[in-house]
């Protein structure tokens, strides 16, 4: 089963809870994000819609057909979805907020580093990238087949991130760091309590 198989396979059995992440209400509520955001990787939409309730207006993205009809036919105020791979984007004008939860620890390094210089070129002066990701320092790293640096399959593929390797990367994009964080009890779910990374950085 292909990576993409996977998460279709997953959001049609509607697993995931639908309560937004504890990093969208983090970065809504500390960051004060306002305007326009773009969600890449939107899953079951929890964040986008919780953004777009807030007031933000919100363009959500994924992989999965099954998961944009869905959201789409929703057809709640604030919000449109698209089918998209979100390491290949081209020019779909300016944002003010870029958010990536849970999803750029889903490619590889090239795909990510390609996603974070396509996020700097599409946001507007002073916008916000807002990440969270899975740390190398997570229980699960290590876990499944290794297939390249940090990178494991078990029943889908995940890359383990070196928080220190990404802030070096985004200063390097040309990205100041608002905020960042390495930490367990920020995502916990279920059983599952990961060490993540938070990370705000600033066009
Ligand atoms: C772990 S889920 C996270 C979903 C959501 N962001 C959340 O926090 O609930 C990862 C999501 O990223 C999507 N995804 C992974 N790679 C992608 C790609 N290259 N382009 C678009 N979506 C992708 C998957 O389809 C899946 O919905």
């Amino acid at each position: 089963m292909s990576d993409k198989e996977f998460w279709e396979d997953f959001y049609s059995n509607k697993k995931g809870t639908l309560e937004p992440s504890s990093f969208a209400t983090y970065v809504f509520e500390e960051i004060k994000l306002s305007g326009n955001l773009v969600e890449l990787g939107c899953g079951n939409g929890r964040d986008s819609i919780f953004f777009a309730e807030q007031g933000l207006e919100v363009f959500g993205m994924d992989q999965c057909q099954s998961t944009v009809s869905r959201l789409s036919e929703l057809n709640k105020e604030n919000t449109r979805f698209e089918v998209q791979d979100f390491t290949a984007l081209g020019d779909l004008g300016k944002f003010d907020n870029v958010y990536s939860r849970f999803t750029l620890h889903s490619v590889s390094k090239e795909q990510a580093s390609r996603t974070l210089n396509w996020a700097y070129g599409a946001l507007n002066d002073g916008g916000k990238l807002c990440i969270e990701v899975r740390s190398v320092n997570d229980e699960l790293c290590g876990q499944g087949t290794e297939v390249g640096k940090d990178a494991y399959v078990t029943d889908h593929y995940r890359r383990f991130v070196r928080m220190d390797e990404m802030l070096e990367e985004l200063r390097g994009i040309g990205f100041q760091i608002t905020y960042s964080i390495e930490s367990k009890g920020l995502a916990v779910y279920k059983e599952e309590d990961p060490s993540i990374i938070r990370i705000v950085a600033t066009k």
